[in-house]
């Protein structure tokens, strides 16, 4: 009797099993796998009993039919009986390999992607890479108000459904994005003529639908994003601030409390990773809020970095994560991404590789209070970078190809340390 697994597998010569003479034999002798991942034992001929024996922390289950589900990285061993006699035949070790998620779970952090749905749709090892390595998912557009609230009675949540869908599947945390910007809004918002009144009432009934269709299932929101101007006028200049006034913040925040009392609420902002007029600017506007009882978590710092001109160093990263949590304020690192030239060479990559090392590492000294580090999408296979920027394709921590880049491993490492 042979078992044979469909999935990521290397295998061996097939080895008897010490004192028995094999009547079952399972192949491959070793498969290496994620937490995630799946193998599928397929026996030929009756096979008695397929069970799964942890060495070394490796966690996994298997059922009847042999399909063995990494759950924690490790060794473990498949033990398969069979035949005739019922002995004991043969044996495979299962390596787990570490996983971002795994190694971030074991310290109740979370690691997470933006998610492109296109790229969900297209291509099937995009989902299973991001829900092998991640246990947290942004949407990177389906959530935006131009797309789940195409007009002004007409929600879509098909893309955003199928999203909450795959990360509760995946015992993946969700965080939304986002309910209220200054950019993707649909005509009739940009065109209508509302009165403040009105557009009040628009940005009410937009915020109570979207979060209480999600109200237990997303964990988190980034309520209000890129607000802070940063140059000398204290707020961006968008048709929430033209045509309601700042107060827009404070309500937008109230209704979103009041749609899901259990969800986080953030601000995320653009260029205030590390101490300066912006982040200060964004440090007064969130204890402001508070000051006028109004629940808010904490900040998104969304990190968008290139090597030229230098990122943030990580001193100044440091004391900039150190005091907003100080404040009493969660942190997330919503967004990260370090723009690379196409042609950048091996020292190019090791130099992103200590960007994202950098920013990791100051989200990890401040936690509890720094929740989660997410990078704004994970392969360069799906990137919004080159459109954006044409040239500069390699910003993420794997390459199209889905290998991983030392941006990755750099990660990783510091995810092993404490
Ligand atoms: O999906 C359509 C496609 O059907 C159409 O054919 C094509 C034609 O241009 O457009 C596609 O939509 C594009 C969409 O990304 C795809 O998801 C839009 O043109 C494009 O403008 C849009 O860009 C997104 C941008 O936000 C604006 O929504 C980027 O992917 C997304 O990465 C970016 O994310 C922002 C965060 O939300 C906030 N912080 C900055 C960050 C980066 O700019």
């Amino acid at each position: 009797m042979v078992l044979g697994a469909l999935g990521t597998a290397c295998g061996g010569p097939t080895a008897p099993f010490p004192g028995y003479a094999p009547d079952v034999v399972v192949s491959p002798q070793r498969a290496t796998l994620v937490p995630g991942e799946t193998i599928r034992l397929t026996a030929v001929g009756p096979t008695r009993s397929i069970s799964w024996n942890s060495l070394n922390r490796g966690v996994a289950t298997v059922d009847s039919f042999g399909t063995v589900r990494a759950v924690a990285l490790g060794v473990a061993l498949i033990v398969a009986a069979g035949g005739d006699s019922g002995n004991l035949a043969d044996t495979a070790t299962v390596a787990v390999d570490p996983a971002l998620r795994s190694l971030a779970s074991a310290r109740h952090f979370l690691v997470g992607a933006a998610m492109d749905m296109n790229a969900y749709r297209s291509d099937p090892l995009y989902r299973q890479k991001l829900a092998a390595e991640y246990n947290s998912v942004t949407p990177e557009a389906a959530m935006k108000f131009g797309r789940i609230h195409p007009g002004p009675t007409q929600y879509t949540f098909t893309d955003a459904d199928s999203l909450v869908s795959l990360a509760l599947a995946n015992g993946m945390a969700i965080h939304g994005h986002t309910l209220v910007w200054g950019e993707v809004l649909p005509e009739w918002v940009t065109t209508g003529t509302f009165t403040k009144a009105q557009l009040l009432q628009v940005l009410k009934d937009h915020i109570t639908t979207v979060v209480g269709r999600y109200r237990g299932k997303i964990a988190s929101w980034d309520v209000v994003n890129e607000v802070v101007d940063g140059s000398a006028a204290p707020l961006r200049n968008t048709i929430w601030l033209q045509k309601i006034g700042p107060e827009y913040i404070d309500s937008a925040f109230v209704w979103a409390n009041r749609a899901d009392p259990g969800a986080k609420l953030f601000l995320n902002e653009n260029r205030a990773e590390g101490v300066n007029p912006k982040s200060n600017a964004l440090l007064t506007l969130v204890q402001g809020l508070r000051s006028r009882g109004i629940h808010i978590d904490g900040v998104g710092l969304q990190a968008h970095f290139i090597l030229t001109p230098p990122p943030p160093t990580a001193s100044d990263l440091q004391a900039n994560l150190a005091r907003f949590a100080n404040a009493g304020f969660d942190v997330r690192v919503s967004e990260m991404d370090v723009r690379l030239a196409d042609a950048a060479d091996a020292a190019a990559l090791d130099q992103q590789a200590t960007v994202y090392r950098d920013m990791l590492d100051a989200c990890l000294r401040v936690a509890p209070h720094c929740v989660a580090f997410t990078t704004w999408g994970f392969t360069d296979r799906h990137s919004w970078i080159p459109t954006y920027f044409p040239g500069f394709g390699r910003a993420l921590p794997f390459d199209a190809s889905y290998q991983p880049k030392p941006a990755y491993k750099a990660l990783l490492a510091r995810l092993q340390q404490p």
